[in-house]
């Protein structure tokens, strides 16, 4: 991989990444920028719609996000696995229970991401092919505003479970034992179809396939883009 990034040189990589993907892409940018000093990264954070509207605009070179539209043009390959998790306070009545049935979460409140975001798609989809009629409290515009608004006991949130790591680790929060979760998500890293890459945009796409699930101690997912089952209406 080092030969192939070799004569990268300066540049300048243009990234957007999904909300949830913001806690480890800087980690990522740390390894590739010290062995590319030269090469100037901007980093954009916001959510899924927005993401999308960039790469249709043609406003960045890459974007890493959850799974893309297969309806839209572009290129897309997972780098690895994305799983959504359910997060309760330590003290939550429901947090040392197992194997929890989902019709159990009816009696709960969940809260919702803002439309737009690529979480919040993925929670009504999965509670809509199990039949699971969800009551949502707050709507919040953040993954930071959600573990603090689940923190202070306001609801469930659903979750990235890259965005929780360190409330695990801190007992702040837990992962509830949940049947049929984690929902099984991939991150991808995407770009217009027909785009032409640059040296350093080719240099990060590389790093990030080959390397990025091995750096954060993860599996690399081999899922295909678009999904099997939606190829044939391309
Ligand atoms: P979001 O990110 O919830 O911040 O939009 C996840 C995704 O792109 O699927």
């Amino acid at each position: 991989v080092l030969q192939n990034l070799r004569g990268v040189g300066h540049g300048r990589l243009r990234i957007a990444v999904a909300s949830t993907a913001n806690y480890f892409v800087p980690t990522l940018l740390g390894t590739f920028c010290r062995r590319f000093p030269d090469v100037t990264v901007s980093l954009d954070v916001t959510n899924r719609e927005e993401l999308l509207t960039q790469l249709a605009d043609n406003e960045v070179d890459l974007v890493i996000m959850g799974q893309p539209p297969a309806e839209m043009d572009l290129e897309a390959s997972a780098i690895m696995e994305n799983p959504l998790v359910i997060v309760a306070p330590p003290d939550h009545p429901l947090a040392q229970q197992q194997r929890i049935p989902l019709a159990r979460l009816e009696k709960e409140i969940f809260l919702v991401r803002e439309p737009g975001s690529g979480t919040r798609i993925a929670m009504e989809r999965f509670f809509n092919e199990y039949n699971v009629r969800i009551a949502t409290g707050m709507e919040v515009g953040s993954n930071e505003a959600i573990k603090q608004s689940v923190q202070a006991g306001l609801g469930l949130g659903l979750l990235s479970r890259d965005t929780v790591q360190m409330e695990l680790e801190l007992d702040r929060l837990v992962i509830l034992d949940v049947q049929e979760f984690p929902i099984l998500r991939h991150w991808y890293v995407v770009y217009r179809r027909g785009k032409r890459l640059s040296s350093v945009s080719e240099s990060f796409k590389t790093f990030l396939l080959t390397e990025a699930a091995h750096l954060l101690g993860r599996q690399r997912s081999d899922v295909e883009f678009p999904p099997a089952n939606t190829r044939q209406s391309r």
